[in-house]
């Protein structure tokens, strides 16, 4: 069947919304269309290539960010934070897994959600449920959760001065080890992982001057990184808008980010997120919980990957502490079968929500931790891997999920709550865990 990157409109889609004025909406699309790309197809090849790498078990993916990311986050510091943790976990990554980190974020335009429930009700008032900055918006009003096409193009925009912020700091000497000042933890003294960070920071520093000394060169390259970008492809209109065939190479790219993912409540084989993935060149992630059948995963990898291109595939599990025994090995079996080799990757966030009696959503981190061990168990015990980790997180100290080395309770989540969907690891929580990950690794 012939793909174009509409021809999603001519099937079913999960989760789309109703845009009350189609005039409005038809010139908002139009307008995206003829803007430039976030991203380069350049890029994407190449993240597809170091995808193709960790499916191979030469390197390890890292991603995350926000669960939602809210226009009114468009900040220098909050973005500077996210972008300073991401790199702190993937040295701390490195350093424990001895082969290079792959960093992906849930950044630059991660604006659009899936809801359980279509509508919300408060105080006997019904309205649409809150989508995300780029559909409506979160205010309890009927005009604001009104679904407004410009919304769209305000994503695009904030998403732009994003990618434009992470990329002159990941060039410009941000990501530089001989700045030791960028890579201290910010509240230091107070952190309880601190002197476990310090050591493998001062290590990775030493190995530096040791090969600098010994060749006489003071390699460039420590002092860029690479940084990607990631959202879930949800708003299929914002998404086709910004995907376009390019000069000198086959095929359509999504330059709204390098990597979408289909989130687990659009996977239907025949619905229109699959339709609109299947023919765009970008690497991939899928979404699996416990729901997910081995038939069915079948199914999606041929739909998505007929032609097995290294790094297309990214599978990203997320089935809750304690299911993992049950759900994953039937799938790892089932795509060893077919003799695929996609990436394996934990997101030990999504199966991990629950709500407190005060009404806050959370995660516990001692369920998330032990959904990476029950993962990499699993993977080790058929003689497959776990390639990679996938988190709700940011850089800044918010209160959201609870546990980790300082001890959150519940009676702290008032504190710093300020997530839009899900809750988020902290600053101190993210790089624990990625000292627990590394530590593993390790061992392993
Ligand atoms: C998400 O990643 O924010 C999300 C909604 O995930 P899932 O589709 O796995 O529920
Ligand atoms: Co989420």
């Amino acid at each position: 069947m012939t793909w174009n990157p509409d021809s999603w409109q001519a099937r079913a889609a999960q989760q789309q919304v109703q845009y009350p004025d189609p005039t409005a909406l038809a010139k908002v699309v139009d307008e995206m269309r003829r803007l430039p790309p976030l991203v380069t197809s350049w890029e994407v090849e190449s993240l597809r290539e170091q995808l193709a790498r960790a499916a191979r078990g030469e390197a390890f993916l890292l991603q995350g960010g926000d669960c939602a990311e809210s226009f009114d986050d468009c900040r220098p510091d909050a973005i500077a934070a996210k972008l300073k943790i991401l790199m702190q976990m993937s040295l701390v990554l490195v350093h424990g897994t001895r082969r290079p980190v792959i960093r992906v974020g849930r950044i630059a335009g991660q604006y659009a959600k899936p809801r359980s429930a279509d509508t919300e009700t408060k105080g006997g008032v019904t309205l649409p449920s809150y989508r995300g900055d780029i559909v409506n918006r979160e205010a309890f009003t009927e005009s604001d959760r009104t679904p407004d096409p410009v919304l769209m193009l305000r994503g695009y925009e904030r998403a732009a001065l994003t990618l434009n912020f992470v990329r002159a700091l990941a060039d410009g000497g941000f990501a530089d080890l001989h700045h030791p000042e960028y890579w201290d933890i910010s509240f230091a003294d107070g952190a309880h992982h601190a002197l476990e960070y310090r050591r493998i920071v001062d290590q990775i520093r030493e190995s530096i001057s040791f090969v600098t000394a010994i060749t006489g060169m003071d390699s460039a390259l420590l002092k860029r990184v690479d940084f990607f970008t990631s959202h879930e492809g949800l708003a299929l209109l914002y998404e086709a808008a910004q995907t376009r065939a390019v000069p000198r190479r086959p095929g359509f790219y999504n330059l709204s980010t390098h990597m979408p993912w289909i989130g687990m409540r659009t996977a239907q084989l025949d619905g229109a997120h699959v339709e609109f993935h299947r023919g765009i060149q970008n690497p991939l992630g899928i979404k699996i919980g416990p729901a997910m059948t081995a038939e069915w995963l079948t199914e999606l990898l041929g739909a998505l990957d007929p032609e097995r291109v290294p790094g297309r595939i990214t599978l990203i599990a997320r089935m809750g502490a304690g299911n993992v025994g049950e759900h994953l090995p039937r799938l790892v079996e089932a795509v060893k079968k077919m003799g695929r080799r996609p990436l394996w990757v934990c997101d030990p966030m999504h199966g991990n929500t629950e709500s407190t009696p005060q009404g806050y959503k959370t995660r516990r981190f001692d369920k998330i931790l032990a959904e990476l061990e029950e993962s990499f168990a699993v993977h080790e015990s058929l003689g497959s891997s776990l390639g990679g980790v996938h988190f709700e997180m940011t850089g800044e100290d918010v209160t959201e999920c609870v546990g980790g080395a300082r001890g959150l309770v519940e009676a702290d989540l008032e504190r710093a709550y300020r997530t839009r969907v899900d809750p988020r690891l902290n600053y101190e929580q993210a790089l624990e865990l990625a000292l627990l990950v590394a530590r593993h690794l390790r061992k392993g």
